[in-house]
């Protein structure tokens, strides 16, 4: 399972990547604008400084000319760049002509298993189900992942599953019960997964007893 922050916040990135455990970033427009960036590029080119595996910068294009002159661009800031591109038709013409390329894609908002096929017969590097959006609708979102890593696994695939749109441990946890290949989590999730109670209640009671010890 690798673990992926999904962020564009420099400190975020540099903490999570500090704990020794970050395999890759995960970025979109809407968390770019969050931060207040207006140079990409140059956000881009920070943030594959600090992280050597994967880091997604999402085409802006909705066409597949459009999308296809972004992809060549972006992929000269950092050879770890991975295209995110939406899933819809012309995303999935790009995607066929990146991965002719060798550039490499991530398919993003997905919320059906159809789509995650087509993404993978298109030759998608990574596949971005989002489950929290569709817990959002009522609908269980790790289902949608259990649905794509069954069938990827039946067919063959060797497309990634990406677990995007994760808003707690428990997706994380399912996550990996699944199968799946990636979770991408903001940076409070991937906190919540350090912590547990019962190990600071432990804790605090090894060093109190140790310091009665040592002033006994
Ligand atoms: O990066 C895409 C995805 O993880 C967004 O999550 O919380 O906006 O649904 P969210």
């Amino acid at each position: 399972m690798k673990i992926f922050i999904d962020t564009a916040n420099l400190n975020e990135i540099k903490e999570a990547n500090d704990m020794g455990l970050l395999d890759g970033v995960t970025t979109n427009p809407s968390l770019v604008a969050k931060e207040g960036y207006k140079d990409f590029k140059d956000l881009l080119t920070k943030i594959c400084s600090i992280v050597k595996g994967d880091v997604s910068a999402e085409v802006l294009s909705t066409d597949c000319d459009g999308i296809v002159k972004e992809a060549r661009e972006l992929v000269k800031i950092a050879d770890n760049i991975v295209i995110k591109v939406p899933l819809i038709k012309e995303g999935l013409k790009a995607v066929k002509i990146l991965s002719s390329e060798n550039i490499k894609t991530n398919v993003t908002l997905c919320f059906s298993p159809s789509q995650a096929v087509l993404a993978a017969k298109a030759g998608a590097y990574i596949i971005s189900p989002f489950v929290g959006r569709l817990d959002d609708i009522s609908y269980n979102g790790m289902e949608l992942i259990d649905k794509i890593t069954r069938i990827y696994s039946i067919y063959g695939f060797t497309t990634q599953v990406l677990v995007a749109s994760v808003r707690h441990p428990m997706h994380f946890v399912e996550a990996c019960e699944m199968g799946a290949d990636i979770c991408t989590m903001p940076f409070k999730v991937i906190n919540q997964l350090v912590k547990h109670p019962l190990t600071d209640i432990g804790l605090e009671n090894f060093l109190k007893d140790w310091n009665k010890l040592q002033n006994s």
